[in-house]
């Protein structure tokens, strides 16, 4: 089966498991929190009226989150479940963001709308076989001067738990079960790439986009790898022969024309 028929079907079965999960609370966030973190939010700072494209959106969260905060916002994901899931919830609290079921590959080669702002987040990048079309995709979806942020798990942590760092031209295929502390073991076949730090700043530099910050981060707020400990007030790590060990990074970069 090919790449992405084998991860939009372990995505749409992941949806259903998320969905009703501790780990994304849709309740809570139906009663007004944010699914967002301290680490975007002052990063991407003020977005009212602006427009705003998400990609790999999975089931809304973040994008109705930025909704809330006066973005004029499109969503876009491979998983039919995630957007249907995500059109759902815009609907019950009357938002007015867009979704869009699609490989960011072909919604890049369609796309003709340009935007303010592009947004990705946390655990993205593997999914991809292609950085420089993924760059492609972010610079074409820009209006000139317009800003991409990205928040996305370091590949530290892989390398320490046995993937390579290094990108192989043949996807990792695994079964896996999903993350959300509610997954009952079931698993789905998977296809994932590595990516090296490099990798992504250069595909962002080729396409056009001048990087005005890089930054690494001993903590994530998420739980959701092996071995993570909870620091009060930090979010979590996990420890390396007693050191910390880089969770995430985020980059900001600016469409130069
Ligand atoms: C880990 S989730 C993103 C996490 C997101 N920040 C969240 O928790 O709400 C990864 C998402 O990427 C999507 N995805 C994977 N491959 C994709 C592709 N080629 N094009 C678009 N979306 C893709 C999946 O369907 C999934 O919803």
């Amino acid at each position: 089966m090919e790449y992405l028929n084998i991860n939009k079907e372990a995505w749409d079965k992941r949806t259903k498991v998320h969905v009703d999960s501790k780990f994304y609370d849709v309740e809570s966030f139906k009663d007004g929190k944010s699914s967002l973190n301290t680490i975007e939010l002052e990063q991407v700072g003020n977005v009212q009226g602006k427009s705003m494209l998400h990609l790999q959106c999975h089931f809304g969260q973040d994008t109705l989150s930025w909704a809330r905060k006066g973005a004029r916002v499109t969503g876009v994901d491979l998983s039919t479940e995630a957007i249907a899931q995500a059109i759902k919830l815009n609907s019950a609290l009357e938002l007015n963001a867009s979704f869009i079921a699609n490989d960011i590959y072909h919604f890049g080669d369609e796309n003709t709308q340009l935007f303010d702002i592009v947004f990705t987040s946390y655990g993205v990048l593997c999914w991809l076989p292609d950085l420089d079309l993924w760059a492609k995709t972010i610079a074409s979806s820009l209006i000139a001067g317009g800003e991409f942020h990205l928040v996305e798990f370091h590949a530290f942590n892989d390398l320490l738990c046995g993937y390579s760092y290094f990108p192989q031209i043949e996807p990792d295929i695994e079964e896996e079960g999903t993350y959300t502390e509610n997954c009952d073991g079931t698993k789905s076949k998977v296809a994932t790439w590595a990516h090296t730090l490099s990798e992504v700043i250069n595909a962002l530099i080729v396409a056009g986009l001048s990087i005005e910050h890089f930054k690494e981060y001993p903590y994530s707020p998420y739980n959701c790898f092996e071995g993570l400990e909870h620091v009060e007030g930090k979010g979590y790590q996990i420890l390396h022969k007693g050191q910390q060990v880089p969770l995430l990074y985020s980059i900001k970069a600016r469409k130069i024309s």
